[in-house]
């Protein structure tokens, strides 16, 4: 009995040996089972990037979308990369396991905006600049801004009354002039003022182009302005200092009132970074969306004249009470308006898509994404998808009368990278859009159905219009 037990026990113990030492041999990391997602990696080194650029880049996402479906590779710029098409794989990306992805951007660009911009980093030096972003453009902020966006709507397009002009660069201007207001309250010098839109404009320039470093260059140009706006934000920061009153009711103020919970202020490199970095997000894209909608209302006559009809309702309210600006509650109930901001965000889609990269091996739907390969939830794909927008090439903004399915609509991103600066952004359409509709009427000057880069997409030559300012009796009509 005793020998037969012994028997047992020992052929037990060799056999979950065998079994141990078999399994341990054959064991693999999960991911070495997965597959890399379909594509076509292109030529060594460049890839597939003169294929993206050479056609329209949309047109290279949706063939290889209809060629591989909604996770497919292939390899731009230098960097092998993966590229999400459908709306749960970008929340896997953004939002679910955005810890497995960082922010990544060419360190050309890092450069030139500054390391510290709260968009290169995670943890909590992000999380810390967030809120504090986040903070200066809370719903208190934005409503004490109003009066002063509108008169500087007014004083744009008295200046265009009867020209001709570029509309995304007038709208640069115009989106420049709201951010400085924004971020420096009331307060900055006109001298200052000259100094930062100066220099500002010429490291826009140099900030796409080629980044060869060599006196004459854009890039080089635009490196040393760089370093000027450093130097003028930090001459702001110790007037401030020196006058004892740092604020704490602008972003500016916000940022040298911060102290972490250690009680340590942020360096000045830190904050002229942030400063920077965040005029950069502000600026082109509410120009480009601005200058799309801009179209968008003089191709639509029909929606032109409805979306006339809500907002002169408001500007007659405003009359009756002697000429005030749009107030805050206006501007939450301007229904259709809101429709057509919406949907121009969609059509445009100007982010067609973001970058992260992989910290570690990730799995997704049995396709490995592989450490250190970029990755790509392309916005501008989910949102001209018929799935989810039926009839998406449409300029249709009674589709959102109803809430699009979650995850499907994102001008803004989605996560805690997300647009802290979405509310502005459209607070600016809203108030454009009132005082164009309400009291000029516009043309298109020669023809408009190519796009250009500029970075994000616009229409050919920034979208030449001329405007006229109604007679006071259609203004009334
Ligand atoms: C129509 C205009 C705008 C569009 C379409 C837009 C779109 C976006 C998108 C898609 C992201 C997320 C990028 C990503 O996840 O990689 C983003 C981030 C950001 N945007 Fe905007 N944006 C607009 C206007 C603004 C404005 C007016 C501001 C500031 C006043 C702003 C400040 C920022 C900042 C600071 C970030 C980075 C946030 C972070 O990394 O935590 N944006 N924007």
């Amino acid at each position: 009995m005793v020998t037969i037990s012994y028997v047992a026990a020992y052929t037990f113990f060799f056999l979950a040996l065998v079994a141990f030492l078999f399994m341990k041999k054959h064991k693999r990391k999960p991911q070495e089972n997965l597959k890399l997602p379909p594509g076509s990696m292109g030529w060594p080194y460049i890839g597939e990037t003169l294929q993206l650029y050479s056609k329209d880049p949309n047109i290279f996402f949706a063939s290889k979308q209809k060629r591989y479906g909604e996770i497919f590779k292939t390899h731009l710029l230098g960097c092998p990369c993966v590229m999400l098409a459908s709306p749960e794989a970008a929340r896997f990306v953004l939002v679910t396991q955005a810890h497995l992805f960082k922010p990544t951007y060419p360190r050309s660009k890092e450069r030139m905006i500054g390391p510290w911009a709260l968009f290169f980093h995670g943890g909590g030096y992000h999380l810390r600049l967030r809120k504090l972003v986040q903070g200066s453009l809370g719903p208190d902020d934005l409503r004490g801004l109003i009066p002063d966006v509108e008169a500087i709507v007014i004083t744009m397009l008295d200046a265009w009354n009867g020209r001709v002009l570029s509309t995304f660069h007038a709208m640069k201007k115009f989106s420049f002039d709201v951010a400085i207001l924004t971020f420096f309250g009331d307060r900055l010098s006109e001298r200052h003022k000259v100094e930062l839109k100066k220099n500002y404009f010429i490291v826009d320039k140099g900030y796409n182009s080629f980044p060869t470093n060599f006196p004459g260059t854009p890039y080089y140009k635009a490196i040393q302005a760089r370093k000027q706006l450093s130097r003028i934000l930090s001459e702001i920061m110790n007037e401030r200092r020196e006058r004892g009153v740092v604020g704490n009711d602008d972003l500016l103020g916000c940022l040298m009132d911060s102290k972490d919970e250690k009680g340590a202020r942020l360096t000045d490199d830190q904050i002229a970074d942030n400063i920077i970095g965040v005029l950069f997000a502000a600026q082109d894209t509410t120009a480009s969306v601005l200058t799309w909608i801009v179209k968008y209302l003089h191709d639509h006559p029909k929606l032109l004249e409805a979306v006339k009809g809500e907002q002169m309702a408001f500007l007659e309210a405003n009359k009756s009470c002697g000429n005030r600006p749009l107030t805050w509650t206006q501007t939450r109930s301007m229904t259709l308006t809101h429709r057509v901001i919406m949907e121009s965000l969609r059509m445009a889609s100007i982010i067609s898509f973001t970058f992260r990269e992989a910290v570690a091996d990730v799995e997704y739907k049995g396709y490995l994404i592989p450490k250190g390969w970029k990755v790509m939830p392309l916005f501008r794909n989910i949102h001209h998808n018929p799935e989810f927008f039926p009839n998406p090439h449409e300029f249709e903004p009674s589709r959102f009368k109803v809430a699009p399915k979650p995850n499907t609509y994102m001008p803004f991103g989605n996560g805690n990278h997300a647009c802290p600066g979405n509310e502005l952004a459209k607070l600016e359409m809203l108030v454009l859009i009132h005082n164009l509709v309400t009291k000029y009427r516009w043309e298109i000057v020669g023809t408009c159905s190519e796009i250009e880069y500029s970075p994000f997409p616009v229409p050919k030559h920034g979208l030449p219009v001329k405007l006229w300012r109604l007679s006071t009796n259609a203004e009334n009509n």
